[in-house]
């Protein structure tokens, strides 16, 4: 479901604002009934204390001194009908209903009281007094039904909540006019973005946004300066992509074209081992810049639990062909190291620093490969006595297209970015230094360990043995 900001902030205000209203009207309500029960009461008094005043003893017998019409008078109401009673000391009726309850108490002499009471199913108000009649008391009570103190209810009430209720309403109807307008620097800034070309990169301004914005636009730029660095730093590369391309395919395409036009057989040989030389080089930059696709980061890495030792032993037999055919020393000192990570990328890492060493390393040099735990730590090893990177150089050589001046040889300049790239990957981090023998490199890539026991229980025992080294 899509919220609005609106709608939810005018949700939230609504609640209360009700509750509010309720409770507001619940008091006033109470406060004006309570006033007007106290009139209605001293209202109902009065024609007690009349009959009250006209009880007269005429021998041995209490009689209400009230000509009938004066009763009736008393009893006149335009809403309610009125009933009347006098009981007489011993409990006796003097005059009126019969069918008054008795008052909920005992009455002291001239003392009265009101309560509710039911007569014939109907609600009724009733005064009651007890007056002194020399012997004893009579208890004299007026009732009253209820029709205009339930109209009467219905207006206090009317009265109390309508007002209210309208003022809650202007005060939704506010804020919601409030917000909208509150909201406005958003609507100003969506347009402001959606204007945009999509070349438009610069950062949005964020003198003119108020505060609550100001840190969304912030946060904004920040992407944008990041995604911007980002672009420019793949328009780089696929400059430099496409310029290590076009060299070896302009060559190419003039040496076939020299090709042809020979008709002699040794020139053409020559010209053709160019061709093939220019042709290997193309396909080995390719290979290069797939692989550097592919170890960007981006997708997950699926890490499965793998051992260094074992992807270097299966390539053993490979490097020492190499370096037999260099006349290099290639030594190997391998001890398990686990780690999670991806065999293929893994491969492609060692075959890049192996191969830098293989092709800078002069002939009759030697190049060690080590693996092993150092401080609870997997780490990979690449060492050579060649010529060495300079300490100026160390971090340019991890640039992607960087080569060192001068350098010879068939490389493209991505071979250790690559390394670099498959390294960060898999959460490792490479040391460059130079080897205890003064010369050459010795590259160093850390690793994560995994634990061998954890290894033991995902990979079955057999694809743990291992041709043995050196
Ligand atoms: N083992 C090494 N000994 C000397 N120089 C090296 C070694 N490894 C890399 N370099 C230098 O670092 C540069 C970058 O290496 P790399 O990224 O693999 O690119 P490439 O090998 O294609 O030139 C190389 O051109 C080379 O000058
Ligand atoms: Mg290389």
């Amino acid at each position: 479901m899509q919220s609005s900001l609106r709608t939810h902030l005018t949700y939230w205000l609504i609640g209360p604002l009700l509750l509010l209203v309720v409770a507001g009207s619940f008091v006033s309500y109470r406060i004006a009934l309570d006033a007007a029960t106290k009139a209605y009461d001293s209202a109902l008094l009065d024609p007690v204390l009349a009959i009250a005043s006209h009880l007269r003893r005429t021998g041995s017998r209490l009689e209400l001194d009230l000509p009938s019409i004066a009763i009736e008078a008393l009893r006149i109401d335009t809403e309610d009908r009125v009933y009347y009673q006098v009981l007489g000391p011993d409990g006796e009726l003097i005059a009126g209903t019969p069918r008054l309850p008795a008052p909920p108490e005992r009455l002291a002499p001239e003392e009265h009281v009101f309560y509710d009471a039911r007569l014939e199913g109907e609600r009724v108000r009733i005064a009651a007094r007890a007056v002194k009649v020399e012997p004893g008391i009579a208890i004299v009570q007026v009732a009253e039904t209820l029709v205009k103190r339930d109209k009467l209810v219905l207006e206090l009430l009317f009265a109390s909540t309508v007002p209210q209720l309208l003022i809650a309403f202007a005060a939704v109807a506010l804020f919601w006019l409030g917000i909208g307008q509150g909201l406005r620097p958003l609507d100003r800034l969506r347009e402001e973005i959606a204007a945009r070309s999509p070349r438009d990169l610069r950062p949005v301004s964020e003198q003119d946004k108020p505060q609550e914005v100001r840190s969304l636009v912030s946060a904004l730029n920040r992407l944008l300066s990041r995604l911007n660095a980002a672009i420019e730093s793949q328009q780089r590369f696929i400059a430099n992509a496409a310029h290590q391309l076009r060299t070896p395919l302009a060559g190419l395409k003039t040496h076939a074209e020299l090709a042809r036009r020979q008709p002699s057989t040794s020139e053409l040989s020559s010209l053709l081992a160019m061709i093939a030389g220019e042709t290997q080089r193309t396909s080995h930059l390719v290979n290069q810049l797939l692989t550097l696709a592919r170890a960007e980061p981006g997708e997950a890495a699926s890490g499965q639990p793998v051992n260094l030792h074992e992807i270097i032993s299966r390539d053993l037999r490979d490097w020492v062909q190499r370096a037999l055919g260099k006349n290099i020393d290639l030594g190997f000192e391998l001890e398990d190291a686990w780690t999670l990570g991806e065999p293929l990328l893994l491969r492609e890492l060692v075959a890049n620093l192996l191969d830098n060493a293989l092709a800078y390393t002069q002939a009759g040099g030697s190049v060690t490969v080590r693996t092993g735990v150092r401080d609870g730590e997997s780490v990979l090893e690449v060492e050579d006595n060649g010529p060495g990177i300079p300490e100026a150089e160390r971090e340019k050589v991890f640039e992607r297209f960087y080569r060192i001046a001068a350098t010879g040889g068939e490389g493209c300049g991505l071979g250790l970015s690559i390394v670099s790239e498959i390294a960060e990957r898999h959460s490792g981090r490479i040391d460059l230094s130079l080897p205890s023998g003064g010369r050459g490199t010795l590259i160093r890539v850390v690793f994560p360990r995994l634990a061998a026991q954890a290894a033991h229980i995902v990979l079955p025992v057999s694809s743990r043995t291992v041709p043995t080294s050196r």
